[in-house]
């Protein structure tokens, strides 16, 4: 049904309710006209026949009344008159006086008045039918002197009102329809041509054509309200959920089919040359490449990472490029080289020993050296190049990854003005406090505001950076907007939680979950009654590793039904190893898991089990789906993907997540238990209730993160970004068309 149909039909019914109001309202008024209109005449008959009754009365004339009562009746609304005694006899009356009216029956309803000290009654009178209509009957009290004589009954012809209100009925409801069709009709040409005014108005507002100022303020609100529906319901015509092929239609649809160029430390394929000389591709550990690997094999273009691997030299181009995934080649990874000594200062020292525990609140002291700032620079400036060199065109979309590069998104703007850089954290952000104790803060913050967007995980680390700017920079923030203005550009802060691919590529060669299982327990040498947990992550402080050890000490501790029964079996890729709290933390938590095993072994029982290696995929696949409970106790986390993959892992779901409230994930998971790594009473008391949990209750929780997690999926995170790209990249051309003839085309509209 058209809009205008819709729109005509509601307007007849709004006219008909408002038509029998009408209608109600004009009977009660005219009916209430008539019937004083009626008392009146009353009133007029007797006061011109009153001396005629009086004289004949007194006479006791039947012959004279009678004459004078068929006078009365002569009026055609009266039907009837009679005269009777103050004894109730009939007197006189006009010929077929109605019985139902006679003296006997209407007496006794005349009543004296209140102060009359000669018991004069009060006239009386009464609506009533008869077989030919509605009628009215009054009695007139007779009164001489002070002395009463009786009374006359009246008795009118109520048919004509009737017949009168029909008449109005009809003549209202026939004017009504007549109206209701006409302003039905005009409405609808009316809002037909004001919708197409209108629409024609915001389309020429939404493509940047119009003039009109008094829209001006609303365009930007419209412009992302339209978009924002696009984009949840249109990129792939159904509405549905995000797959890689919908972020492949949003990447045309918005971008044009543009080159997306990635920048990223972490490369997401090594080649390493094993012992045997073979040379194997690794999957790193990384949140990072967990999140953008799959993005990147739905938008083709570039992946620029440091060459870290030692076979990556012989595995490239020479100009360092392969195409990557080794079997499906999707798309280009570019591999930066980096001298041992630029790695140092800038990857292990700038990015590893200053940068990362600045971010974290994990109780390790950030150490800032000069020649490590100094490899960072130039190593941003080595990536600026090999992006300048991987572009096509001048203005390239550029996706700047994690705080490896802050300096980046500047030198790409000083180099491609024109270009598109979002630049995306995916670490915490400090309180400005914090953040101030580095020694570079400035040149920091002004390297990120280089971006047109800039997205953290959570928008409380929005907050963080933009108190940040506001206390070391001297740039306008739009508190309102979310958005710093750095020298007349504008960089967004944006929130975007990322998340994992759905479904998970690794799970297709996978078996069941019940087979996973029964391998992993043959792996691990358990009895089949046997319960267990599982950790996965980089040996990393920021973890909770050792936290997360004493939890299950103090579960073994408090409840010991668990005891020779629960096996915690720890993954830990290491990581960074060249740094000496990463060195220590290794040493740290070997130590730790000995002493625990030495207290509770028991013949081959070992209640945690640490594999100290890196894990490919499907393997650390197998355990999640063989795991009771999986426990990720970080201290401090951006958004942690390890308790996503968890819950994308269990197709069974079966299963319960353990998840520190000091996560990103913890503010979208709420379906684990959240707990405070901390306080061991806590977390080992949740194990606990996780353990125990009924299959019912696992289930519930599993499917409802499950359905988040299907919803909520990495290929909905990067549309979104995109999506605002290529907002961005609109404005900024709409700007860069208003300032034609601007000899430098970076002064752009904020
Ligand atoms: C974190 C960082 C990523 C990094 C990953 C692994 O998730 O945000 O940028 O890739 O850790 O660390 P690594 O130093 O091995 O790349």
């Amino acid at each position: 049904m058209s809009r205008a149909v819709r729109f005509a039909m509601a307007m007849i019914v709004s006219l008909g309710l408002l038509t029998w109001g009408a209608l109600t309202i004009v009977q009660r008024t005219t009916r209430s006209w008539f019937e004083k209109d009626l008392r009146l005449r009353v009133d007029l008959v007797m006061s011109g026949a009153r001396q005629a009754l009086l004289s004949h009365w007194e006479k006791d004339d039947r012959r004279a009344l009678e004459r004078v009562l068929a006078d009365i009746a002569r009026d055609e609304r009266i039907m009837a008159a009679a005269a009777c005694g103050t004894d109730l006899s009939f007197l006189a009356g006009t010929d077929e006086f109605p019985e139902a009216f006679g003296c006997v029956r209407v007496g006794p309803h005349l009543r004296p008045a209140a102060d009359s000290p000669a018991d004069l009654w009060v006239p009386w009178s009464v609506k009533a039918s008869l077989p030919g209509g509605p009628v009215h009957v009054s009695a007139v009290p007779i009164v001489g002197g002070s002395q009463p004589f009786g009374f006359v009954v009246l008795v009118h012809d109520l048919s004509f009102v009737a017949r009168r209100e029909a008449l109005t009925r009809r003549s209202l409801l026939a004017a009504f329809a007549v109206l209701a069709m006409a302003a039905s009709i005009l409405t609808v040409i009316f809002s037909r041509l004001s919708w197409r005014d209108w629409s024609d108005e915001i389309r020429r507002f939404l493509q940047g054509d119009s003039e009109r100022p008094e829209f001006r303020p609303i365009l930007g609100d419209v412009r992302r309200l339209v978009d924002r529906v696009m984009l949840e319901h249109e990129a792939d015509g159904s509405g549905a959920g995000w797959t890689p092929d919908r972020l492949k239609q949003t990447l045309n649809r918005y971008l044009h089919r543009e080159k997306v160029v990635l920048v990223a430390n972490r490369e997401p394929y090594i080649h390493e040359r094993g012992p045997d000389g073979r040379i194997d591709v690794v999957h790193p550990a990384s949140g990072l490449v967990t999140a953008l690997e799959p993005v990147m094999r739905a938008c083709s273009g570039v992946w620029v990472a440091h060459g870290g691997g030692s076979a990556d030299r012989e595995s490239a181009d020479r100009h360092g490029r392969v195409r990557v995934p080794p079997d499906e080649n999707s798309y280009v990874l570019r591999r930066v080289w980096l001298s041992p000594e630029e790695e140092r200062g800038y990857y292990y020292g700038f990015a590893n020993e200053g940068l990362w525990p600045l971010c974290h609140l994990a109780h390790a002291r950030p150490t800032f050296r000069t020649e490590d700032w100094r490899h960072y620079q130039e190593v941003n400036r080595k990536f600026a190049d090999a992006v300048c060199e991987e572009v096509e065109g001048e203005d390239p979309i550029v996706l700047v990854q994690d705080y490896h590069f802050t300096l980046l998104p500047r030198l790409i703007r000083k180099r491609l003005p024109r270009a598109t850089v979002l630049m995306f954290l995916h670490i915490p952000w400090p309180n400005s406090e914090r953040f101030g104790v580095c020694p570079w803060r400035q040149e920091l913050l002004e390297g990120m505001l280089g971006a047109g967007i800039l997205g953290f995980h959570t928008q409380y680390h929005c907050n963080n950076f933009l108190d940040s700017v506001d206390r070391y920079l001297e740039a306008r923030l739009d508190r309102a907007e979310n958005a710093v203005v750095l020298r007349g550009r504008q960089t967004l802060v944006r929130a975007y939680p990322i998340s994992v691919e759905w479904p998970v590529r690794w799970l297709r060669d996978l078996p069941p979950a019940q087979e996973c299982r029964r391998q992993v327990f043959a792996e691990l040498g358990l009895p089949p009654n046997a319960l267990l947990g599982l950790g996965v992550d980089r040996l990393d402080y920021t973890k909770g590793v050792e936290e997360r050890f004493l939890a299950v000490e103090r579960l073994l501790d408090r409840f010991p039904e668990f005891r020779g029964r629960f096996t915690f079996v720890q993954l830990a890729a290491p990581s960074r190893t060249l740094i000496d709290r990463y060195r220590q933390l290794n040493e740290r938590v070997e130590s730790l898991a000995a002493r625990i095993n030495a207290r509770f072994e028991d013949g081959p029982y070992r209640p945690i089990v640490l594999l100290r290696a890196h894990h490919e995929p499907p393997a650390v696949f197998r355990y999640y789906r063989a795991a009771d409970v999986c426990y990720v106790s970080s201290l401090h986390d951006g958004m942690n993907l390890v308790a996503k993959e968890f819950g994308a892992a269990r197709d069974d779901e079966r299963g319960v997540l353990v998840l520190s409230e000091f996560t990103g994930a913890a503010r979208e998971l709420t379906e684990a238990l959240i707990v405070n790594p901390y306080d061991l009473e806590q977390a080992s008391e949740a194990l606990a209730a996780a353990l125990r949990m009924p299959p019912e209750a696992q289930r519930d929780r599993m499917r409802s993160m499950r359905a988040f997690l299907a919803e909520f999926n990495v290929y909905r995170w990067a549309g979104r970004m995109l999506v605002d790209a290529a907002r961005l990249r609109r404005q900024e051309r709409l700007a860069g068309r208003l300032h034609d003839g601007d000899p430098d085309p970076r002064a752009v509209l904020s």
